[in-house]
C-alpha cells in the first residue's frame, strides 16, 4: 500500500482510494482487481444494484465472490439495494468486508446496521443526493462509515453534485464533534481534481472513483497514482 507519511506524521487521516469496479472491463474483471490491488488501492468498491431502488441492475453475490478471489484488500460493498437486510448474509463474507446500506431503503434503518454488526461485518450508511443528514443522525455514534453520494446513485461516469460538499463539510463537522468513529466517503464523479480535493477539504477520508481509474486514456497505474498525487497533503487533521 502507498503511504501518505508526510501526511499522518501531521496527524492529517490517510486517504483512501476505492477504485468502482463498476468502471472495469467486466470480461477481464479478475485481472482489473488485481491491478488496482498492486497499483495501492486501498478498498475495492463493489456496487450492487438491484433495478428497484435505482434504475439499472449491475451484478449479485455470484461476482461479489468471483472478485474475492482477485484481491486481499477490503471489499467497500455499495447495496443500492430495496431492504438490503434480506440479502445481508450473501453479500457479508468476511471480518474485513464494509456493507454499506442505503437509509433511503430501509424501513428499520438500526435493525440492519445492527443486523451488519452482528455478523461481525464494518457498517456504513449511504446518502442520496436529496436525502438529509438527519436521516443517518440515530445511527452514527454505531457506523464505521457514511457515504455522501455526490451523484444520484444508479451509473458511472455522471458528474458530481458541486453543493453535496457542504454536506460531507457539515457531517464531518458533527461526528469531530461529539468524536464519533465513522469516516466520510465520498461517491460518484470523483476525479483527479477539484472534486477530490474539496472533498478531502471538506473532510471526506474515502474516495471511491470509477470512471477517473478504469478509462481508456492511462493505465490503472498511472490513474491510480494521480488520483494519490491530487490530495497527497490535504486530509483535515485529526483531533
Ligand atoms: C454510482 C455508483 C458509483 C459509481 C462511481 O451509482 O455508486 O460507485 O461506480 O462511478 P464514477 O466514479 O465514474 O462516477
Ligand atoms: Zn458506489
Amino acid at each position: 500500500m502507498t503511504s501518505d507519511l508526510t501526511a499522518e506524521s501531521k496527524g492529517e487521516a490517510h486517504i483512501q482510494i476505492a477504485p468502482s469496479i463498476l468502471a472495469a472491463d467486466f470480461a477481464n474483471l479478475g485481472r482489473q482487481v488485481s491491478e488496482v490491488t498492486a497499483a495501492g488501492a486501498d478498498l475495492i468498491h463493489v456496487d450492487v444494484m438491484d433495478g428497484r431502488f435505482v434504475p439499472n441492475i449491475s451484478f449479485g453475490e455470484v461476482v461479489v465472490d468471483a472478485v474475492r478471489q482477485y484481491t486481499h484488500l477490503p471489499l467497500n460493498i455499495h447495496l443500492m439495494i430495496e431492504e438490503p437486510g434480506n440479502l445481508m448474509s450473501s453479500f457479508l463474507k468476511a471480518a474485513t468486508d464494509q456493507v454499506i446500506v442505503h437509509a433511503e431503503a430501509c424501513t428499520h434503518l438500526h435493525r440492519t446496521v445492527f443486523q451488519v454488526k452482528e455478523q461481525g461485518g464494518q457498517v456504513g450508511v449511504a446518502l442520496n443526493p436529496g436525502t438529509p443528514i438527519a436521516a443517518v443522525e440515530e445511527v452514527l455514534p454505531f457506523l464505521d462509515l457514511v457515504l455522501v453520494m455526490t451523484v444520484n446513485p444508479g451509473f458511472g461516469g455522471q458528474s458530481f453534485i458541486p453543493g453535496a460538499l457542504d454536506k460531507v463539510r457539515r457531517l464531518s463537522g458533527i461526528i469531530r464533534a461529539n468524536g464519533y468513529a465513522a469516516q466520510v466517503e465520498v461517491d460518484g464523479g470523483v476525479k483527479a481534481d477539484q472534486t477530490a480535493q474539496d472533498s478531502v477539504r471538506a473532510g471526506a477520508t474515502i474516495l471511491v472513483a470509477g470512471t477517473a481509474i478504469y478509462n481508456r486514456e492511462e493505465p490503472v497505474p498511472a490513474a491510480m497514482e494521480k488520483m494519490r498525487a491530487c490530495v497527497r497533503g490535504l486530509g483535515v487533521a485529526k483531533c
